[in-house]
């Protein structure tokens, strides 16, 4: 990609920075199938304390990450609950019936407007006569739903459902760091409300590869054992955990900057009348269903210009801001869709 090109699609787009390389370069590394790689038990430990829980474990990929969560609290045969645009049932590929035999029912898609009285309607206890729901699942910020932030007091009303029904509650936290920057909300008081977490660490945080499983010490014991036998089970890992190390020293701080941009780019777009949603983080959804043209024509125009943009449906795009793009980026870029969009 030429590095004038300015790519909006996604913040997994970023390359590693000369520091985080310098850091993976000097990384101290042994075999982590073995629980012989420093860097990783190091990186494990840390994000396990960032949540206030007592363990971590590394995986390649967010998606195997949120993949070994729910077969930790899902037996087969039984039941998630989460949302219709929910990444684990949209973009991992039917992996939680592949491999957990999980079932898996959805709410109908609302982003991060979670309403807990809905959720609790929906759970199904043990028995014979139907599945019994053994999980909730939900997505924080909420990708398909435009970056949005599930409000604390929310999430303490789901754990109140969960506990109720005594089922486990999972947070598919990609951008769990975005959603603590935008409302403020300690990481560790996150954490408190969720049996298990993902997180990613090659999102908007920069780093090439990585996400952790979070959970209890029995839990992530379990985790590894599931890891092994999904074929994640890496070797000197460090070198890609202390990318991740040097990410969350670095790069969680900063995500304000990006949530900047993406205000300032959907600022300059709204007045053609495309803004879905509130931008509240660095997603910056793009609703054409009164524009012009659709999101394939868009998204075309856009790159002749040498804008990248997400098409997520025919009248639905995205943009992404990112540590990759500076601020001047985002005029050029916002320049480029304003005159396509008046065209
Ligand atoms: C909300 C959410 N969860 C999980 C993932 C999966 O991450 P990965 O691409 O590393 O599998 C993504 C990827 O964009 C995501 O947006």
């Amino acid at each position: 990609m030429a590095d004038s090109v300015i790519d909006l699609r996604s913040d997994t787009v970023t390359r590693p920075t000369a520091g985080m390389r310098a850091a993976m370069a000097a990384a101290e590394v042994g075999d982590d199938v073995y629980g012989e790689d420093p860097t990783v038990n190091a990186l494990e430990a840390e994000v396990a304390a960032l949540f206030g829980h007592e363990a971590a474990l590394f995986a390649p990929t967010g998606s195997m990450a949120n993949q070994i969560a729910l077969q930790l609290v899902v037996p087969p045969a039984h039941e998630l609950l989460c949302d219709a645009d929910a990444h684990v049932v949209t973009y991992e590929i039917g992996a939680a019936a592949a491999y957990g035999g999980i079932s898996s029912r959805t709410w109908p898609a609302v982003g991060a407007d979670v309403d807990p009285d809905v959720v609790a309607a929906m759970i199904r206890p043990d028995g014979y006569w139907a599945v019994p729901t053994r999980a909730i699942a939900v997505e924080q910020t909420h990708n398909r739903g435009g970056g949005g932030v599930i409000p604390l007091a929310t999430l303490r009303e789901l754990r109140r459902v969960a506990d109720e029904a005594q089922v486990a509650l999972h947070c598919d936290g990609a951008r769990i760091w975005h959603a603590h920057v935008a409302d403020g909300v300690p990481l560790a008081e996150y954490g408190a409300l969720f049996d298990t977490l993902s997180v990613c660490l090659s999102k908007g945080l920069g780093a090439p590869v990585g996400s952790l499983v979070v959970g209890s010490a029995e839990k992530i014991e379990r985790a590894r054992f599931v890891r092994k036998r999904m074929g994640g089970g890496m070797r000197q890992a460090g070198v890609l955990a202390a990318a991740g190390r040097y990410a969350l020293a670095h790069h969680i701080d900063r995500l304000a900057a990006d949530h900047a941009k993406a205000a300032r780019l959907a600022e300059a777009i709204a007045p053609f009348g495309v803004l879905a949603t509130t931008v509240r983080t660095n997603l910056v959804p793009l609703d054409l269903t009164k524009a012009p043209l659709d999101a394939h024509a868009l998204a075309a125009a856009a790159r002749a210009r040498g804008v990248l943009v997400s098409v997520l449906g025919p009248r639905t795009a995205r943009l992404v801001t990112h540590m990759d793009v500076d601020d001047d980026a985002v005029d050029r870029a916002a320049d480029a869709l304003t005159t396509i969009l008046r065209a």
